[in-house]
């Protein structure tokens, strides 16, 4: 259903009405049928036209064609929506010119990046954002919404903390998307931030012996979105991310992070990738699942933690951007009105448990 004008398409929306950029994606194919699951009807977008097209018409929707080349183009293509969910990634490559535009449109700004560069790059564009009126509203994901609320609430559970750390059980398998985005990532292959600042760590440097409940788990530090998130949703200055690997990986991150500095080894990598399937299955989503942990460290000795299990990280995202964007879109929606936000930011930490499959451990 292509409508002739971006005028006669403005007049056609309902209000709140929102659109999915990088829709025919694996990510966003999977946030466009949650939304027509939960009676949204998002104006779908991408660069491709047929792809764009053929997934507009079996869901029934709206639909835009264009690139992202010049943001004044981009704008004109927002006629009549609130807000863009972001969906084409790596984000390094896509943020740029669709923030630019939601600025200039005066549209919210949502995306499921996790990418320390770029959330970097959006959180410095808060006071522009505040001018436009406009919701900078990056990392509604996985990455970064469960650990963003656990941070969040372990952060208040102990009186001027300094220190967080963050751990997260992988679930299942990546998509091609998500692994082609960390063989990038890898090129800031360790970091940390230190009080207040971003630093480098060597890949593989920082381990420690997480006590989930059901299992104490070997993980190593990894450039996590939140160490970006987690500073400005709590102020706290010391936050380390980390995750569970196996202790031949342990063992091999420092001399594969610098193999992966060498054009034909990345060369050789990123063939590998354009031959993965696009993402898991449905059975696979339905059969894993991940576990978050938080913990908050003061000067006094205190300590808090907090642990949640979720669904698999997709079926979360997918989830996690509908929510977030009918939120930011409802009459209901208490939270900052402008600005570049945190989801517990602009939510509370308890929006995590408003997603399906969501479970508080311990908070
Ligand atoms: N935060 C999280 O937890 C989370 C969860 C899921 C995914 N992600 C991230 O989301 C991104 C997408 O993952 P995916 O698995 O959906 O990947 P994918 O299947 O490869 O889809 C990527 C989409 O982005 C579009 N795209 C890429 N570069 C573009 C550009 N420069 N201009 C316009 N469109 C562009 C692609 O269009 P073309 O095919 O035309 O290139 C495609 O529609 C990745 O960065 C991934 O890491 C994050």
């Amino acid at each position: 259903m292509e409508l002739s004008s971006a005028k006669d398409a403005a007049a056609a929306l309902p209000q709140g009405a929102w659109l999915l950029y990088g829709a025919y994606g694996y990510t966003g194919q999977l946030i466009a049928r949650r939304a027509v699951e939960a009676g949204a009807r998002p104006v779908l977008a991408g660069r491709d036209e047929a792809r764009t097209r053929a997934l507009a018409e079996e869901l029934g929707l709206e639909h835009r064609v264009f690139a992202l080349d010049d943001p004044a183009e981009v704008a004109g293509h927002l006629a009549g929506v609130g807000a863009v969910v972001n969906a084409a990634g790596p984000f390094s490559q896509t943020w740029q010119p669709m923030v630019e535009a939601c600025l200039r449109a005066r549209v919210h700004y949502l995306d499921v990046t996790g990418e320390i560069d770029v959330l970097e790059a959006i959180f410095a564009l808060d006071e522009r954002a505040k001018q436009a009126r406009v919701v900078l509203l990056p990392a509604v994901g996985f990455d970064v919404v469960p650990t963003d609320c656990a941070a969040a609430r372990v952060a208040r559970r102990i009186a001027h903390p300094t220190e967080l750390s963050i751990a997260f059980t992988a679930g299942g398998p990546v998509s091609r998307g998500t692994a082609r985005t960390v063989l990038e990532r890898l090129r800031r292959p360790g970091c940390v931030r230190r009080s207040g600042a971003l630093v480098d760590v060597a890949p593989g440097s920082l381990r420690r012996r997480v006590p989930f409940s059901d299992a104490p788990r070997a993980c190593v530090a990894i450039p996590w979105g939140d160490v970006v998130t987690a500073y400005h949703s709590t102020g706290v200055g010391n936050v380390t991310v980390y995750t569970t690997a196996p202790a031949w990986a342990l063992r091999l991150s420092r001399p594969l992070g610098a193999a992966l500095s060498l054009g034909p080894v990345r060369r050789w990598v990123e063939r590998r990738i354009d031959r993965r399937g696009p993402g898991p299955d449905a059975e696979t989503r339905a059969a894993t699942g991940s576990r978050v942990w938080a913990e908050a460290r003061n000067a006094q000795g205190h300590i808090a933690t907090v642990e949640l299990t979720t669904p698999n990280g997709y079926a979360l995202t997918a989830d996690a951007a509908c929510a977030a964007v009918s939120r930011l879109l409802s009459y209901a929606y208490d939270g900052p009105a402008a600005g570049a936000l945190t989801p517990s930011r602009a939510f509370g930490d308890w929006f995590v448990e408003s997603l399906e499959g969501v479970t508080w451990i311990q908070s």
